[in-house]
């Protein structure tokens, strides 16, 4: 096939938006294992603008981490070119590409990643020690973070005593503390039960709806995607469809309708309860 470029027919809602912040062309990206080689992505061409929720989806094997982590600046095209910001990343050194990341781009993974051994507030400051932050402003913004995802008040716990749901709410502190324009999250509700990975959602559509923060979210939740804006769906390393999200769920109203880890517990110990009744009786 020609290396002609061809960027996929982009959303009219979307083009509302912003400036482009991200744009593919016609990328590539090979894995040489000496023996053979391996075409993670084989020719991918997209466009996101500020602003976007967009959900990245396909089964497994199709190119999603790889496209993560060249979004990411954690990895560069083989072939192809990337522009972050309207800047051609594609040829930059890892040095280069480093700088860019901490000053643009923010992570949350499926894995927390969180140091055991250190409170919630010294977690979220870390990334700001390498963007060269005093001491005292560091505090200052990853105290500001901690609130933005509802978790001053555990400033001081170490992630052994938070909920799973608490830990990611601190790796996505810890994401956004260097005010990243991008937030980039990879299966970031994988190892969350249904209503904590909705509480995930809402934190994530609330930072897209009033700070304009750009997310792209990868998973292979359906119900999940439905939180974003957009869909793009990958296959065989190559982006196969991008459509918005019709009926779009909003998490703040779904919560309501979930019940509460209380209400849950109180559910199951009242099951519990019949069901001992029930032995007593055949006993
Ligand atoms: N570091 C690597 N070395 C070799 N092959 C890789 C590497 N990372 C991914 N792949 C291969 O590239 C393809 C796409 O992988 P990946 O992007 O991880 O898919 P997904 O995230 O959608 O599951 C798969 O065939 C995978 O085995
Ligand atoms: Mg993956």
């Amino acid at each position: 096939m020609a290396d002609q470029i061809t960027i996929a027919s982009e959303p009219k809602e979307a083009a509302a938006g912003g400036k482009p912040v991200i744009r593919l062309e016609n990328v590539f990206k090979t894995y040489d294992l000496g023996e053979i080689q391996v075409q993670a992505l084989r020719g991918v061409s997209v466009e996101v603008r500020a602003g976007e929720f967009v959900a990245v989806m396909g089964p497994s094997g199709s190119g999603k981490s790889t496209v993560m982590n060249i979004l990411g600046c954690l990895d560069r095209p083989t072939k192809g070119r990337y522009f972050l910001d309207g800047v051609d990343v594609s040829g930059m050194t890892k040095t280069e590409l480093a700088r860019i990341r901490n000053r643009k781009l923010g992570f949350v993974f499926q894995q927390f990643n969180l140091l055991s051994r250190t409170s919630a507030l010294e977690n979220v400051e870390l990334p700001t020690v390498y963007a060269g932050v005093s001491p005292e402003e560091r505090t200052r913004r990853a105290m500001e973070a901690l609130t933005r995802v509802g978790l001053a008040d555990r400033a001081g716990h170490h992630p052994s005593q938070l909920s799973g749901g608490q830990q990611q709410r601190v790796a996505i502190a810890r994401g956004l503390v260097n005010r990243p324009s991008i937030l980039l999250a990879d299966e970031p509700t994988g190892n969350l039960d249904s209503r904590t990975s909705v509480e995930i959602m809402d934190i994530l559509q609330t930072l897209n709806n009033e700070q304009g923060l750009t997310i792209v979210l990868v998973t292979h939740e359906p119900d999940i995607a439905l939180f974003a804006k957009r869909t793009l769906l990958f296959r065989d390393g190559k982006l196969k469809r991008d459509s918005l999200v019709e009926d779009r769920q909003v998490a703040h109203e779904v919560l309501k309708s979930l019940p509460t880890a209380e209400q849950q517990a109180a559910e199951d110990a009242e099951e519990e309860t019949q069901r001992l009744a029930k032995d007593d009786a055949t006993a």
